[in-house]
């Protein structure tokens, strides 16, 4: 099998070039934003062909929720139209289509974890050009699986995680809200779940699949940095406080907490908790610090 990663610098592509390792039997050809701007179209279906592909793994994506608010042109360009240009590429070429997209497609006002048939109602530029690219994604007629996925944090890239060990390193204490609850989830465990389930697809056939999939358990941002102070032994105190004491520019949803039932049931997927794949991770951290 021929698989194509788009993004591949990023947090979770960079995480697919680590486990891509475990599958040798598999060609994989990793494009960061370099190599390949996915909103162009000659050049998606250029490499493509290139490839031989029989697989896309799209983990390009504009991802500043902030920064969407300021240049909604670029994030409607990325994550709107860069996922239709790849869509149609897929389709002209019989390609199975792996797109990754975010809880932000819901308001964020349940009070349940949201499953893949819930309505969805973005909020601000960053989640309405996620929703129209999954929208597109859908009309193209491209075998793909939408998976959306939620505060991903990794080796690699800038995110919450690595934000915290470092604050944790120089601050006395720190104020965290508390109100917004979600699952933190390791981008390693994501790229593993997507090349288990590649080692069952069959590309004869044609997939039209939304799936969810975060690390299990449910906590607050507060929580999460509690946990990462105390896994990685920083005296740095965690204070909790209210999302409106801290504004930002894009809107954020309360609750993000997504259901993993259904790729569960449809992969056999063992998904970990988030405290154990943070503990996980920290420790390798730890390892590879000290030595
Ligand atoms: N991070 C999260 O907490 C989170 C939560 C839910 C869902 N997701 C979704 O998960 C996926 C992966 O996210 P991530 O955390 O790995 O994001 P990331 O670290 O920001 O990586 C995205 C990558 O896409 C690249 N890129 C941007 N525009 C591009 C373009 N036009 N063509 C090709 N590459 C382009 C970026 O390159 P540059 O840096 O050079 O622009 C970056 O390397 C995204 O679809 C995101 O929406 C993420």
């Amino acid at each position: 099998m021929n698989i194509m990663v788009t993004g591949s610098d990023g947090q979770l592509g960079s995480e697919f070039r680590l486990v891509a390792a475990r599958y040798p039997q598999w060609s994989f050809y990793f494009f960061n934003h370099h190599d390949l701007d996915i909103s162009v179209e000659e050049t998606v279906a250029e490499r493509m062909r290139e490839c031989k592909c029989d697989v896309v793994i799209n983990c390009a994506a504009f991802t500043s929720v902030d920064k969407a608010e300021e240049d909604s042109f670029l994030s409607y360009r990325v994550n709107r139209d860069g996922a239709a240009v790849v869509a149609r590429c897929a389709k002209g070429q019989n390609v199975l289509l792996i797109h990754i997209s975010t809880y932000y497609v819901f308001d964020g006002l349940a009070e349940k974890p949201y499953r893949e048939t819930d309505e969805m109602r973005p909020k601000g530029v960053y989640a309405q050009s996620k929703f129209e690219g999954e929208e597109l994604i859908r009309s193209s007629g491209a075998s793909y699986i939408i998976i959306r996925t939620g505060w991903l944090y990794s080796f690699f890239g800038q995110n919450f995680m690595k934000t915290m060990l470092h604050l944790g390193g120089e601050r006395e204490s720190l104020n965290v809200v508390s109100d917004r609850v979600g699952t933190p989830t390791y981008a390693g465990d994501l790229a593993a779940a997507v090349l288990t389930m590649l080692g069952q697809v069959d590309l004869k056939k044609t997939y039209a699949a939304t799936y969810h999939y975060t690390n299990e358990g449910v906590c607050s941002w507060y929580d999460f940095a509690v946990a990462i102070m105390s896994l990685s032994k920083s005296p740095c105190r965690v204070m909790p406080i209210e999302s409106s004491a801290f504004p930002v520019l894009g809107p954020r949803p309360q609750y993000s907490v997504l259901n993993n039932g259904l790729i569960k049931r449809d992969w056999g997927l063992e998904i970990p908790h988030w405290q154990a794949s943070l503990a996980e991770m920290l420790e390798t951290i730890r390892r590879d610090t000290t030595g």
